[in-house]
């Protein structure tokens, strides 16, 4: 077996991993938000401290974890912050959270109803709305330009893809490694029969500039953790 697991590959580093999907607020009831279940950045969080890193999780997804600081968050802008935080004296940083692209433009502060009293008449609309959305920003790519040049810290990325007429899902992984200039990406194969929140998973490890790639599973999402973390240590 390959796995360093226990051997206490990764002791007296910090790493920071973010998990979960991120929750966009439209009202003090509603959110928009996916399916990410958090199980694969908790498992990473949970073999980092098993291997004798010491740990910070940035999850929204519940989590109790021995010897891992846990920090909950729950929008793109929250993860945005907690990342930039604990990155800063962090060894690695991995970003396994499902980040929200877009945002509800606006936050309404009471609960949105589904009919309003229009004009002096009291005249109702029924009508539907429109959501309007916003860009969230880019937090693997701001974690990226922070570094700067420094060397540290290691930061590595994930990514569900599917094929398509454009390319396959290693050219998708590839291309999306150099676009965003992290270390290492994790490259997911979504799509058909590939269920979300599965205790099993099946990926791709990419590194930059390296033609080289790591196929794991179908595996425990405890075994690609290992796997994962075998390449990092590998770049420290
Ligand atoms: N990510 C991020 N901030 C965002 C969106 C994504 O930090 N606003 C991170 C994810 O945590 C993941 C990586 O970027 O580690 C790739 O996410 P992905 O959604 O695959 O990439 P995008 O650049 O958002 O491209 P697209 O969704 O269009 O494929
Ligand atoms: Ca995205």
């Amino acid at each position: 077996k390959r796995s360093a697991q226990g051997r206490g590959d990764l002791s007296g580093r910090r790493v920071v991993v973010s998990a979960g999907g991120t929750r966009e607020p439209l009202d003090p009831v509603r959110y928009l938000g996916n399916r990410s279940s958090g199980k694969q950045g908790h498992a990473l969080a949970a073999a980092a401290a098993a291997r004798g890193a010491q740990v910070t999780l940035v999850t929204s997804a519940a989590a109790d974890l021995p010897d891992v600081d846990v920090v909950t968050i729950e929008t793109a802008l929250q993860l945005r912050d907690a990342m930039h935080a604990a990155a800063a004296d962090a060894d690695v940083v991995v970003m396994a959270a499902a980040v929200a692209d877009f945002r509800p433009a606006t936050y309404a502060p009471s609960k949105i109803k589904k009919t309003h009293e229009v004009g002096p008449d009291g005249a109702e609309d029924d009508s539907a709305p429109t959501i309007a959305l916003v860009r969230n920003p880019d937090i693997l790519a701001e974690l990226v330009e922070s570094r700067g040049a420094s060397p540290a810290p290691i930061i590595v990325g994930f990514a569900a893809e599917t094929g398509d007429e454009n390319g396959s899902v290693l050219d998708h992984g590839r291309a999306k490694l150099e676009r965003k200039g992290c270390d290492v990406l994790v490259v997911n194969e979504v799509g058909e029969g590939k269920t979300f929140g599965a205790d099993d998973n099946t990926v791709t490890v990419l590194r930059r500039g390296s033609a080289e790639s790591v196929e794991v599973g179908p595996a425990t999402k405890a075994a690609v953790s290992d796997a994962v973390w075998d390449v990092v240590v590998t770049l420290l």
